[in-house]
Order: structure tokens, then C-alpha cells, then sequence
């Protein structure tokens, strides 16, 4: 490993500029080369001085040369500050000029528009997101597009481009009971039917997720990718839950396994006609914190 010592600093009147090689500098063995080096180096690259001056400080050359690695000629010729990384493509999620926020009931009217994405008999009622967004926003997420304004333009209403609709249970998958409504959720705390929690269950350490939805205008944009992401990001870093399950059928598959989630087989859920497949992403073994 280099000494700090190695890589005095180019400050004037020997303050130190603050700047530092490269993180991955010692790996490289980027430090002040000698004259000699230097010589070695700029023939080997085909440059010379124009001023004609030696750098040549001694007559060493064969002692040490063993000490260098040969320089790629290309190297030489694209000094490694010159590079650049490539220029960024635009995306078409760039040209949304997304950003994902938390939901609120004031987002309901918003949320059913986006819920058209799936057939009909899959969709959640206007009434299920007022409850949920009552009762659990901070499972909630959605991605917002809103378009660069001229000046002096009135700033527009965000637009809901996709959204992420969730409660809690206290299973490990997603059941039909965490995906119902309870009937008097305004007036009592917990609802049971046949014995079983129904709805969101406040202490439960399963998130299921019960809608993951792009308006079909924005779909095939990165949108939902890039919201499942964002959300499993936040709730890693909240600590808040032990896994997130979703129900899905075959053709996402793929699409959630890419963020981890592992499929459990045929789900007994009969929400929307069945036929779905339980997906769970487990956060870590380690407890969570009381
Ligand atoms: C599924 C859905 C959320 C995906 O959102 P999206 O913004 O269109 O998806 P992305 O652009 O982020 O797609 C990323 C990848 O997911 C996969 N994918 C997306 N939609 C898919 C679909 N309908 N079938 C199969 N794979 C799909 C693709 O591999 C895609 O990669 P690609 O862009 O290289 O082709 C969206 O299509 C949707 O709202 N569908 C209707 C509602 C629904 O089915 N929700 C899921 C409930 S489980």
C-alpha cells in the first residue's frame, strides 16, 4: 500500500488542497512518477519533451525495470481523467420526470383511474383504497410524473402514473381475508370473519401487497420496476416487516423474481377468479428490532 507521503499535495505555499488520488489509486499505482519513470514511460508512449531537456535523472534503467508493468500503448494515449463515463440515454421514465411519494386518501380518485390497468373483476373498489389509504399509508407508495413548466406557468397537479396498495397480515402469504374489506372498519379496530382477521391487521409482520398498478398510457416504461424497487428499498431500510407477498399469475412470475421475490406455488387465494401464484420476498433472518 502507498504512504500518503507519496502524493504531496499540488496546493500552493504546501497547503493541502484537500484533493486525494482516486479511491482505487493504490491499485493502479498512480503516484508521482519520477523523471526517470516519466522518461520510461513517455518513450515507451512514442512522446518526447519539446524543450529537448533529459528527464532522465540517472542511469539506472535497467536496474529497476523490472518494477514496471508494461503500458498498454491505448492507456498511454487516454490519460485515465479523460475518461468519461458514456453520456446518459434519456428513458422514457426520464421523460416522465418521475418521482414516488407516500399516498394519501387525497389520492383515491387518482388511484382508481390507475386501477383500470387490470380487468375489472381484479380491481380494487374505490372504497378498499379509501380504507387502506386510511388505515396504512405508509404501505402505500406511488410514482408522480409532472412536466417541466414555462415560466410563470401555474404548477400543474401531479399526476399518479403507478401505484403500490398494501396492508398487513399476520400470515405468511396473502390470504382472501387480508384482501377484503371489513365491513364496519370506521367503528371497530379489528374485524373478524369465521374467526379469521379480515383486512389490514396492524402487528402483522407480512406486508401484502394488493395492487401493483401503471396506468396502461405509461406501461413499458420502467414505471413498475422502478416503483417495486423504490418500495422494497423503503420498507428494507424502515425495518418495518419480515417479508412482502404478493399474489401474481404465471406470466409475472419473471417480473417479481427479479426483485427476489421467490415463487410458493398456487395460491389459495379466489380474489378475482384465482389462478394465482404466491410470491414472498423475505427481508433477512435477523429479528426485528422491538
Ligand atoms: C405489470 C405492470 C405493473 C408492469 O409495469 P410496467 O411499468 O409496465 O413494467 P416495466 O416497464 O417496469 O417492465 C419491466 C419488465 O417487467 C416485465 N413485464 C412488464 N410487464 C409485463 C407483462 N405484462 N408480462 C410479462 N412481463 C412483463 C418485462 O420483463 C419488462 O422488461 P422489459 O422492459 O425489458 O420488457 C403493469 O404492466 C401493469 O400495471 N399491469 C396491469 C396490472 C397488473 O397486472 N399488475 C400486477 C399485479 S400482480
Amino acid at each position: 500500500m502507498s504512504d500518503q507521503s507519496e502524493y504531496p499535495s499540488e496546493s500552493m505555499h504546501g497547503q493541502d488542497n484537500g484533493l486525494r488520488p482516486l479511491s482505487n489509486a493504490d491499485d493502479l499505482c498512480l503516484g508521482n512518477p519520477s523523471n526517470s519513470e516519466l522518461s520510461r514511460i513517455m518513450s515507451r508512449a512514442g512522446i518526447s519533451l519539446a524543450n529537448g531537456f533529459p528527464l532522465d535523472d540517472d542511469d539506472d534503467d535497467d536496474e529497476d525495470a523490472d518494477d514496471y508493468v508494461a503500458v498498454d500503448q491505448d492507456e498511454a494515449d487516454q490519460p485515465y481523467w479523460f475518461r468519461r463515463a458514456p453520456a446518459h440515454v434519456r428513458t422514457k421514465l426520464d421523460e416522465l420526470h418521475p418521482f414516488v411519494q407516500l399516498l394519501s386518501t387525497s389520492n383515491v380518485e387518482d388511484c382508481v383511474k390507475v386501477e383500470a390497468a387490470f380487468p375489472e373483476q381484479e380491481r380494487c373498489s374505490h372504497d378498499k383504497f379509501i380504507y387502506r389509504l386510511t388505515r396504512c399509508p405508509e404501505l402505500s407508495l406511488g410514482l408522480f410524473t409532472l412536466p417541466i413548466l414555462a415560466e410563470g406557468e401555474p404548477k400543474p397537479r401531479p399526476q399518479l402514473v403507478g401505484h403500490i396498495i398494501a396492508t398487513r397480515t399476520s400470515e405468511p402469504l396473502v390470504t382472501d381475508y387480508s384482501m377484503k374489506l371489513p365491513a364496519n372498519w370506521q367503528n371497530e379496530r379489528w374485524s373478524y370473519e369465521d374467526g379469521q382477521a379480515v383486512g389490514h391487521e396492524e402487528g402483522g409482520s407480512t406486508i401484502a401487497i394488493h395492487s401493483l398498478a401503471v396506468d396502461p398510457v405509461h406501461q413499458g416504461k420502467q414505471v413498475g420496476s422502478t416503483l417495486m424497487k423504490s418500495y422494497i428499498h423503503r420498507i428494507r431500510e424502515a425495518q418495518i416487516a419480515e417479508r412482502i407477498a404478493i399474489i401474481a399469475h404465471d406470466h409475472l412470475v419473471p417480473f417479481y423474481e427479479s426483485f427476489g421475490f421467490v415463487s410458493h406455488g398456487p395460491s389459495a387465494c379466489q380474489f378475482g377468479g384465482g389462478g394465482w401464484v404466491d410470491m414472498v420476498l423475505e427481508l433477512g433472518s435477523e429479528p426485528l428490532d422491538e
